[in-house]
């Protein structure tokens, strides 16, 4: 504690230059009650960053760094997180993807009281299943101002063997203090004002336009001071590609290798080969590669076109010369591994073939008139709640009618992506899914976890826009 104290101290006082952290301030604890308690200390704080290219600046951190440290424990283990806010605002963490019992899922006024500056809260949750998944902040905008970090759950029998692993988390920053909340922009209501917008709303209120990016970042480092994947020759590396972006699509390829999907939002599909990687906002992939051709980038092109820059990844091949590496092309004849080729692994959670008890459609719009983004014409928090009852089998049809894709997220649940081509039985499963502009989508997933759930788009300026509403069991 403290350490943890001292730490907060350097982080708020320390004046200008790049403090460092060392990489120390997660505490794994021994057990308390069954041996399986793994507690960990995340305190929030503004501290002074900086991203390896371009000025230091103030951002809003887990422990000092961006991304938060992470967090990786075995399938079956008990995490145990003490948050402390040193923020100026209230803010909670949500456990994206992971199913927590509900008073842990870390939203404001939903699933709790933001926690108060100054404060702590306690979560606890048990660490399964195992996959790949994301941590945040759920209060406001504080995901663009950089609080977030990756969650592991590893099996709890290591299985599927490769020779090394990285975590990469793809961030998008504006390297300003306070980050993407202070990116020079219009406040909505200016907007609102021209188009005649909603009455009554308070200018402060208005909702933030998407800002624009002038950094990408891996693992809080844009290039050239990317930290490269570093292979032997012959090694299988294994990637954990995440998302963690508030207003980012990001189509990955990498030349010269082939990739091999192997999940999905932390859930296993049959491997599939892919040259190119589409991932939204809160999406994960876990993808394999053979590092047999040294020479190339994995390189990741911006699809929403705000922002300027590149996001690449050297790759570096230990013992042999290091050459200019060659950037993929994103030419027409690569191979593009959407939704609709993947097939799971029918790993027990087959949807049931009965048809499902309740359906509700949810109407995507907004953004052309107006500074509002809609679920069926309404605007969060005035927006009905879809009611369930446990047990019951769900499907929800998303039917996209804006020029924007969609990242859409239920918490405490993994859902289904119907995919009427194929068996029931090798649909995959997914926490968060890409709706394309003009697209219809149906999501189907069992009731099975009560409380009130979060269901939204992952685009953060959306959210914070409207597009949002509450699953609520009855
Ligand atoms: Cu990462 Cu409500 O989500
Ligand atoms: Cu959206």
């Amino acid at each position: 504690m403290s350490m943890t104290r001292r730490t907060f101290i350097k982080a708020t006082l320390g004046a200008g230059v790049g403090l460092s952290f060392p990489g120390g301030f997660v505490f794994p604890s021994r057990s308390r009650a069954q041996g399986k308690v793994r507690e960990y200390h995340l305190f929030a704080s503004r501290a002074r960053i900086n991203l390896g290219v371009g000025p230091d600046f103030w951002a809003w951190t887990y422990n000092g760094l961006v991304p938060g440290p992470e967090i990786r424990v075995k399938e079956g283990e008990v995490i145990r997180v003490i948050l402390k806010n040193y923020l100026p605002e209230e803010t909670t963490i949500h456990w994206h993807g992971v199913p927590v019992p509900n008073p842990m899922d870390g939203v404001p006024d939903v699933t709790q009281k933001g926690v108060r500056p100054g404060e702590s809260f306690v979560y606890e949750f048990e660490a399964r299943p195992a996959g790949t998944y994301l941590y945040h902040s759920h209060a406001r905008y504080q995901l663009d101002q950089g609080l977030y970090g990756p969650l592991i759950i590893e099996p709890a029998n290591m299985t599927g063997a490769y020779d090394r692993e990285y975590t990469l988390m793809l961030e998008d920053w504006v390297m300003m203090d306070e980050g993407g909340v202070s990116a020079p922009r219009k406040r909505a209501n200016i907007l609102m004002g021209m188009m005649g917008g909603r009455e009554g709303t308070p200018p402060s209120r208005a909702p933030l336009l998407e800002p624009g990016y002038d950094g990408y970042a891996v693992n809080g480092r844009v290039y050239p001071e990317v930290v490269p994947i570093t292979v032997n020759q012959g090694d299988k590396v294994k990637l954990r590609v995440l998302n963690p972006s508030s207003a980012t699509i990001y189509t990955l390829s990498m030349a010269g290798h082939r990739l091999t999907i192997t999940h999905t939002d932390g859930r296993p599909v049959k491997p599939v080969e892919t040259d190119v990687l589409r991932i939204g906002m809160g999406e994960r992939y876990d993808v394999e590669f053979v590092a047999n051709n040294p020479g190339y980038w994995l390189l990741a092109a911006m699809e929403q076109g705000l922002g300027e820059g590149e996001l690449r990844i050297p790759i570096r091949y230990k013992g042999t010369l290091s050459k200019e590496p060659v950037k993929p092309l994103f030419r027409p004849g690569l191979r593009f591994v959407s939704y609709w080729d993947l097939r799971s692994l029918g790993s027990g959670d087959t949807p049931s073939s009965e048809a499902p008890e309740r359906f509700y459609s949810q109407v995507l719009s907004g953004g052309m008139r107006s500074p509002y983004w809609t679920i069926n014409g309404q605007v969060y928090p005035e927006a009905d709640p879809l009611p369930v009852t446990k047990g019951e089998r769900i499907r929800i049809g998303y039917w996209n009618r804006s020029m924007k894709p969609h990242p859409m997220h239920l918490h405490g649940h993994f859902f289904h992506l119907v995919n009427p081509d194929v068996p029931k039985e090798t649909w995959i499963q997914k926490d968060t899914v890409i709706v394309n502009p003009m697209e219809k989508v149906e999501i189907e997933f069992l009731a099975d976890n009560p409380g009130k759930w979060f269901h939204h788009c992952h685009n953060l300026y959306h959210m914070m826009a409207g597009m949002a509403n509450v699953l609520v069991y009855y």
